[in-house]
């Protein structure tokens, strides 16, 4: 029996339904000695900006019990280096790309993804908005990402969305009442898919010294342990909107992923798992295929959803 696995994400064709989630797979190169990369559905990049940037301070990473903490900063080789360095190799080597995005106004990010298209450096766009450790928690107290404010996402939407006739993402943050609110303004401005989840806000402190662990303080929490939280977001979300989503938070197997996708979504990321098994997102899509034939499953847009409810 001959299993499709191709999906469309708002317009993005990906010949699996399985990227990586961005900022844990730098750009796609690195990972090629573990596995031919151009196998994945697509290759998302880490967050882009305008100018390189060197990120927070160490310490910026820390394991928890079931995943881990970040507060990298965005560190990233800005704009021009990847449009010179890392896009043609992506390019070369026949991956689907999706070029992550992050500015700090509209129009940063709708400059990024008009070069990200005049460059032909990517096939879709996911703007991030929704990066929890940006600014510093000691200053920035109240300090609201954009994806927690449906009017400043409808905002942001629309610049990028005037900016680019690629498929657009907008990732959204789990630091939300309502995630229905953001991803029906994000809809209504335009984008043609979801991608959930980003990290969920956490701090760690270290008794001995009464010191967080973390110089930001603040840090992103990732892992197995956020899976259940994401996909419930996605069910939510998946609810709400018409346009594909992109779900991701946790995933280490095929199992895993395939929670997501009965829940509603049409694609899923592997995040940090990847620094265990960096080869775990072609797991994930073998995993997917087996799952498939022994199910009896021909395509596995059929799956999308289908969570049984009695
Ligand atoms: C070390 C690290 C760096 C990340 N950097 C970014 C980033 O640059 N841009 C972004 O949109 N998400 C970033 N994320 C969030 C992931 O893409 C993903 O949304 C999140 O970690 C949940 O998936 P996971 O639990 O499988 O890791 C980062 C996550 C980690 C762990």
């Amino acid at each position: 029996m001959s299993i499709n696995l191709e999906v469309n994400v708002g317009g993005l064709v990906m010949k699996n339904p399985v990227t990586v989630g961005s900022g844990t797979f730098a750009y796609g190169q690195e990972y090629n000695s573990y596995f031919d990369v151009s196998r994945l559905g697509a290759v998302t990049t880490k967050s882009l900006s305008l100018k390189p940037r060197a990120g927070n301070k160490p310490p910026r990473l820390v394991e928890t019990p079931a995943g881990m903490l970040n507060a990298i900063g965005l560190q990233n080789v800005g704009i021009e280096a990847y449009l010179r360095d890392k896009a043609p190799w992506l390019r070369e080597h026949n991956c689907t790309i999706i070029g992550n995005i992050y500015g700090y106004s509209p129009e940063e990010y709708a400059e990024l993804a008009r070069r990200l298209e005049a460059e032909g450096a990517a096939d879709a766009i996911e703007a991030n908005l929704s990066c929890p450790n940006v600014h510093d928690a000691r200053t920035a107290r109240g300090c609201t990402l954009v994806a927690q404010d449906p009017e400043q996402v409808q905002r942001y939407t629309e610049a990028i969305r005037a900016a680019t006739k690629l498929p657009l993402f907008i990732k959204l943050s789990p630091n939300v009442i309502d995630i229905a609110e953001s991803a029906l303004a994000a809809e209504a401005a335009g984008a043609d898919g979801l991608s959930l989840i980003n990290t969920l806000l956490g701090i760690g402190i270290n008794p001995e010294t009464r010191r967080p662990i973390l110089s930001n303080i603040v840090g992103g929490l990732s892992g197995p342990a956020i899976r259940p939280v994401a996909v419930k977001l996605v069910w939510d979300a998946a609810r709400a909107v018409k346009i594909p989503i992109i779900g991701m938070g946790g995933i280490c197997n095929a199992n895993d992923a395939l929670q997501f996708i009965l829940a509603g979504a049409t694609a899923v990321a592997v995040g940090c798992y990847t620094f265990r098994k960096p080869d775990a997102a072609m797991d994930v899509v073998n995993g997917m295929e087996d799952y498939c034939r022994r199910h009896g499953v021909e395509k596995i847009t059929d799956l999308i959803g289908a969570m049984e409810m009695q």
